[in-house]
């Protein structure tokens, strides 16, 4: 089965970069044993140490598979991509809200009644035609990457596939479909979610786009018309927030129907999806705003509201909860972020364009998507209804602004920020389990041709080394040692992300690896079978930086069950916090690891002070020493 169709227009700025390079075999496997060796119990370790160093010995399987490898390397643009994108997200069949699409929280919004809303969101949908525009004139300016290794510039693939992807779901694995369209195919028409109801909203009329003014009044007879609840629909939107087989099992009833096929043509063809939430009813705080962007609020609120499978969902909530819900697998927030500050800059940035239209033309108003439902439908719509509140329930999450130091102060201990903050997150865990385990950090390979992200082991010994030296209650560690294991610890992690940026990182490197081993028909080798690599692949701490410059932020769920999601946004004089995880499982509380963070945070900063207390004091008694002393004789 394919799993990424693709009409490509090859990006010409990513033709000029290099291709992902494959790390050398032996690199990898001494990376691999110094990730997981403070991971695992010692006799574990001794058993996966053995199976690399036969894995990786001359002549051994290790060796046919890195030879295999490079080969691909050379036939491929990009030899990791397509078993990345299977084995990050089409092979996942857990349910998109929460365990994967990430979200842009918006500020709240102060909206007096539901046309202050309607205005918003038609400015917003201005603001997408605009960034849109400029995506299929491919004048979006080349980005260049920033902070480590800055300078060098990045590969624009993923922003080509921001209005122009679908992830169909499948019953063992879904499939992404890009439509790289010419000027002349590309859809004109957004889907616009309404109480349930689906309406599609044609953005160009007589080969003329729609203005501000025609695409309010177009938006307030969307409302109308679903405010007859004579004509009101089953809510099949809830389908598509469930589990992927599930929601493939109920799509593959669904397309029986000839008028279903057409309603799904229509919303897979789109440019992006707005919601029109209802009030949620909830006091807006950053975590209920970030809760409700993350999952609707379940099938009481706004959780049928949605079609997950469509890459961008602006939602905009009539009690001013606004955002953005991203399905992952074409693109990285990072992308996400670009595209939602310029919408926002262009809601905000600039006067509202309304008053100025002379015109607003006769539209015909826009269509309701029709469904036929069966018995058979209406009980996937329970099931997956029911299931999705099972997710809201179960989703613990925090927001947390951390106000006492930001970018600034970490760059002026001569520290970088990320490297900083990943270390402050180990300390949290430590402080909360007595432990580290596997972490995950999303590393940009944007360098590369059709680059994504490889991962960052956070969780090193060096981490280690200093989070015991931080909790020791024997208080056996001076501030200097202290204050030495936390540089180690940062040296350690700048180092690995400097490895990774520059494709030299080990997890995509393993999984290629393990691909080409299954695509050779061999037997899957001991490594990948090893329970220290099952455990290693188990990301308990999920982290990743997305900064902003304009007020909002990103958040998205844990990855496993026991895990916590740990989003961050570093700014000069703060540093913007997300953290979730689920209440079913005991070991993990959002709250508990915020405040531990919080802690780990205000102690280091304290760590700081006095050892830069005690430079001083060292150097003005040294001077003091130096001074010829004054003699009264
Ligand atoms: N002393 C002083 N300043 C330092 C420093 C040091 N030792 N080390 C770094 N800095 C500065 C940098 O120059 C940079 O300055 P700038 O703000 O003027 O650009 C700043 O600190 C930030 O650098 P740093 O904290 O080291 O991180 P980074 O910006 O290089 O980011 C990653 C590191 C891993 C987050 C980044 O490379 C990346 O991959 N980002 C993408 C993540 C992603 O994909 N997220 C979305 C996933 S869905």
């Amino acid at each position: 089965m394919p799993i990424l169709e693709k009409e490509t227009v090859r990006d010409q700025n990513s033709q000029v970069l290099p291709k992902v390079p494959v790390p050398p075999l032996k690199q990898t496997l001494d990376t691999y044993l110094r990730c997981v060796q403070q991971l695992v119990k010692e006799e574990q370790f001794k058993k996966t140490k053995a199976i690399v160093e036969k894995f990786g010995a001359p002549g051994g399987v290790g060796e046919v598979l890195q030879k295999k490898l490079l080969e691909r390397r050379d036939k491929t643009n990009n030899w990791v991509y397509d078993y990345w994108l299977e084995d990050m997200y089409l092979n996942n069949r857990l349910a998109l809200p929460v365990n994967s699409s990430p979200v842009m929280v918006f500020p709240k919004q102060t909206f007096r009644d539901h046309k202050d809303a309607l205005r918003f969101a038609a400015r917003l949908i201005r603001g997408v035609l605009d960034y849109k525009a400029l995506i299929d004139a491919r004048a979006l300016p080349v980005e260049f990457a920033r902070g480590q290794l800055a300078g060098t510039p990045l590969c624009m693939e993923q922003y080509y596939r921001l209005f122009t992807s679908y992830r169909y779901p499948g019953p063992k694995t879904d499939m992404l479909k890009v439509q790289m369209n010419t000027a002349s195919s590309a859809p004109e028409h957004i889907i616009v979610a309404c109480k349930n109801q689906f309406f599609v909203l044609d953005v160009v009329a007589n080969s003329k786009q729609l203005n501000e003014a025609e695409l309010f009044s177009q938006l307030e007879k969307i409302m109308k018309m679903s405010e007859n609840a004579e004509e009101r629909l089953p809510p099949l939107g809830i389908l598509t927030s469930d589990g992927r087989t599930e929601w493939a099992q109920a799509r593959d009833t669904l397309i029986k129907d000839q008028t279903n096929r057409d309603s799904l043509a229509l919303i897979e063809s789109c440019v992006c999806v707005v919601c029109l939430d209802e009030h949620s009813g909830l006091e807006p705080s950053d975590t209920t705003r970030a809760l409700l962007m993350l999952h609707g609020g379940g099938r009481e609120k706004n959780g049928a509201n949605r079609w997950y499978d469509k890459s961008m969902q602006f939602v905009v909530g009539m009690d001013g909860i606004c955002g953005v819900v991203c399905e992952h697998s074409p693109f990285e927030g990072i992308v996400l972020v670009q595209c939602s500050e310029y919408v926002m800059k262009y809601i905000t940035g600039s006067p509202s364009k309304m008053a100025m239209a002379s015109s607003i033309r006769e539209l015909r108003p826009p269509r309701r998507l029709l469904w036929k439902c069966n018995s058979h439908i209406q009980g996937h719509l329970k099931a997956s209804g029911d299931r999705l509140q099972k997710l809201v329930n179960n989703l613990d999450m925090d927001a947390f602004k951390f106000k006492v130091y930001g970018k600034e102060f970490i760059k002026k201990q001569k520290m970088s920020p990320d490297a900083f903050i990943q270390v402050a997150l180990q300390l949290a865990f430590y402080k909360c389990s007595g432990r580290l385990v596997s972490t995950y950090e999303s590393a940009s390979i944007r360098r590369f041709q059709e680059g994504r992200v490889d991962n960052i082991r956070s969780a090193t010994p060096e981490a280690l080394a200093f989070v015991k030296s931080m909790t020791d209650e024997r208080a056996t560690f001076t501030d200097s040692e202290k204050i030495k294991h936390l540089m180690d610890a940062i040296n350690a992690q700048t180092n690995y992300t400097i490895a990774a940026i520059t494709g030299m990182a080990i997890d995509n490197h393993l999984l290629g690896l393990m691909k080409i081993a299954k695509e050779l028909n061999m037997e899957k080798p001991e490594i990948f079978c090893d329970e220290t690599y099952l455990t290693s692949n188990q990301f308990i701490l999920s982290t990743s930086q997305v900064p902003t410059t304009v007020e909002m932020f990103c958040c998205y769920g844990p990855v496993v069950s026991n895990g916590y999601g740990a989003c961050y946004n570093p700014q000069s004089d703060h540093i913007f916090f997300c953290v979730s995880s689920f209440w079913e499982n005991t070991e993990t509380s959002s709250v508990v690891f915020i405040k531990a963070l919080n802690e780990g945070l205000l102690e280091i900063r304290d760590l700081f002070n006095r050892n830069s207390a005690a430079a001083t004091k060292l150097a003005d008694s040294r001077q003091g020493a130096g001074q010829p002393h004054k003699s009264g004789k």
